[in-house]
């Protein structure tokens, strides 16, 4: 059937012809909120590289959740920045570390939402790298024990799922057996499984103090260039146990996206991260796009490309609009 005859145009002629056909839709349970805890009490610091974003003082942090909770939003994913920095990043799994005193203070006065914990070294080490090093170089294996280690302390605080974004081969299956050995069989593993090197973090590592002091992470990051590659690592990431995969950053990889959603039947989760964020808001500052329409766009983009859930720091804000 040819032109004249059918004309795409005919479901397009109403907001409501449109509403009829959508094919995608975004919605407040897709979405995760990322938050940073800092020491202290009372504190509510704004983030210069990330405008509209907050280090939060665990006091703080509760009624940021709070308020996220209200909005509809299911869950929040935390980063801590720690008191001190060591070789090995220990201040990363103690007991009464920043993140774990976030998270018990969320899991008691914050009902009904899920928390969320990154698990990295990269936030605890002296280096800034993501795992320990041995011979200027980060050390996969020696790293496992000390990823796990902090997954640990985190569940025992009280974190509903753990996300180790490292990138080391094997933590997945590391976190697996430390957790369910110690009776936490039923807490899962959201791995950040293709990661890729990506100057879109730039924002964060500000935000997070987390720039590594030499070199980059592109030992162990993977190559933007990869898409094949991002497939083997969610396959081994599933066979080591994760519950769900994710792909990040976002808007560069709707291709990698679109294709582990093809490939596996895991739920799939990508991270909008810092940079995007950033370039939107930056635009947006100067008038150059309308920040709502945007967003909008961006997060339906992520979505139609195959992701069933968006970490992303416009969530509040995008639970607001889809409100409206
Ligand atoms: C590392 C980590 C990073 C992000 C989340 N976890 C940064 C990195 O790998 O350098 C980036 C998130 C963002 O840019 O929003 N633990």
């Amino acid at each position: 059937m040819y032109f004249p005859e059918y004309r795409l145009r005919r479901l397009r002629r109403t907001a409501n012809l449109r509403r009829m056909v959508r094919e995608t839709r975004l919605s407040v349970d897709d979405l995760i909120y990322p938050l940073f805890v800092v020491p202290g009490s009372g504190v509510k610091e704004p983030i210069a590289s990330l405008p509209g974003q907050h280090h939060f003082s665990v006091d703080k942090l509760v009624e940021e959740a709070a308020a996220a909770r209200d909005l509809g939003l299911p869950a929040v994913l935390l980063f801590g920045l720690p008191e001190t920095k060591d070789e090995v990043g220990s201040s990363g799994s103690e007991s009464d570390g920043v993140v774990q005193r976030a998270v018990k203070a969320l899991k008691s006065d914050v009902e009904d939402i899920v928390v969320i914990t990154d698990v990295c070294l990269c936030e605890y080490t002296s280096h800034g790298h993501c795992g320990v090093l041995k011979n200027g170089r980060v050390d996969n294996d020696l790293t496992l024990e000390h990823l796990a280690r902090q997954a640990l302390s985190h569940v025992e605080a009280g974190a509903d799922i753990v996300a180790p974004s490292d990138m080391m081969d094997g933590r997945v299956a590391e976190i697996r057996d430390v957790l369910d050995e110690e009776g936490y069989t039923h807490v899962p593993i959201m791995s950040y499984a293709a990661k890729f090197a990506s100057s879109f973090y730039g924002p964060f590592r500000e935000a997070a103090q987390s720039t590594p002091a030499f070199g980059d992470r592109r030992d162990y990051q993977m190559d933007p260039a990869n898409v094949l590659e991002a497939l083997r690592e969610v396959t081994l990431d599933i066979e080591e146990g994760a519950d769900i995969v994710m792909v990040k950053p976002a808007l560069p990889f709707l291709d990698v996206i679109a294709k582990v959603r093809e490939k596996f039947d895991y739920p799939l989760a990508a991270y909008n991260v810092s940079g995007e964020y950033a370039m939107i808001k930056a635009a947006a500052e100067k008038g150059w796009l309308d920040e709502r329409r945007a967003v909008l766009e961006a997060l339906t983009g992520i979505k139609r490309a195959g992701a069933d859930l968006i970490i992303t720091y416009f969530a509040p804000q995008a639970a607001r609009w889809l409100k409206e």
